[in-house]
């Protein structure tokens, strides 16, 4: 991976996840903490605590009763995916913070990022896989770094943008043309900044080329394929017109067909209006 130095420095106004969170993180990386100190922590940042609330009781997770508290909400969804909820949460806070101006449009991205987010996860489930909520999650964050591109160095990326449309070469290809790193590089970085799971890291990283992604290449693969599969569809707009080629060895290793994603496809809309609340209106 890459050194960042340069591009970070010219990167000066990206805030750092605010110190509640990191509370909160610790909180839930401690294995003697309870629900109560959860919720005490989070007490804290009432906008958080509510915007969890909210998230807990959309039609994503789909529960047949309204959780109120978030002591409930910690003991039926487990520590893991509240902090995935938060760290979500804060993410996005982080990418409103910065410029107003996008060269990327932010409806149509965030729909690519969900739309490969749900495949990946359809596509997980179907296998027998577990951990359907970090693959749903990898994939809605895969390509955080072109965001945050776009929002904390606004003025360049828009010349990677011009310049993959007027090459007709990838984004990605762009990118590392004029930054000299690619959104997966800046993904990587930002997801170990952000103490994200090991395995939603290792997605974002190994998108574009999951066979480098060692223990982690199947949450790479699903996550990759689904990235195809909604570009294919025409799902969103992840910010240029080309696939990627298709990673061989994910195909092999998950040992998918055609027919496989045929059958998928009226899924996939059914989740992504379910997973629609995991993107904030003002997004
Ligand atoms: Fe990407
Ligand atoms: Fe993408």
């Amino acid at each position: 991976m890459k050194t960042f130095d340069g591009l970070m420095e010219r990167m000066e106004d990206l805030p750092s996840l605010p110190s509640t969170v990191m509370t909160i993180l610790d909180v839930l990386n401690n294995p003697e903490s309870s629900a109560n100190e959860l919720s005490e922590a989070l007490r804290h940042d009432q906008s958080l605590a509510s915007r969890v609330l909210r998230l807990v009781n959309s039609a994503y997770y789909g529960f047949p009763r309204k959780i109120d508290t978030l002591q409930k909400a910690v003991t039926i969804l487990g520590y893991s995916s509240i902090q995935n909820i938060i760290l979500v949460t804060k993410i996005f806070e982080v990418v409103r913070s910065g410029s107003k101006e996008h060269s990327l449009n932010p409806k149509r991205f965030w729909r690519h990022s969900l739309g490969c987010g749900v495949t990946a996860q359809i596509i997980g489930t179907k296998l027998g896989l577990r951990k359907g909520e970090e693959v749903f999650l990898a994939g809605l964050l895969h390509d955080i770094g072109k965001v945050i591109f776009d929002a904390f160095l606004h003025e360049e990326y828009s010349k990677v943008i011009e310049m993959s449309r007027e090459k007709n070469i990838l984004l990605y290809e762009a990118e590392e043309q004029i930054l000299g790193a690619t959104h997966a590089d800046l993904g990587y970085w930002l997801a170990e900044e952000w103490s994200l799971p090991l395995n939603i890291t290792a997605a974002i990283a190994h998108h574009h080329g999951p066979a480098q992604a060692g223990d982690q290449m199947l949450i790479a693969s699903l996550v990759h394929i689904g990235d195809i599969l909604v570009r294919a569809l025409e799902i969103g707009y992840g910010g240029d017109d080309f696939i990627q080629p298709l990673s061989r060895k994910s195909w092999g290793t998950l040992h998918l067909t055609p027919k496989f994603f045929e059958d998928i496809i009226p899924e996939i809309e059914t989740r992504l209006e379910k997973a629609k609340a995991f993107i904030p209106e003002n997004s």
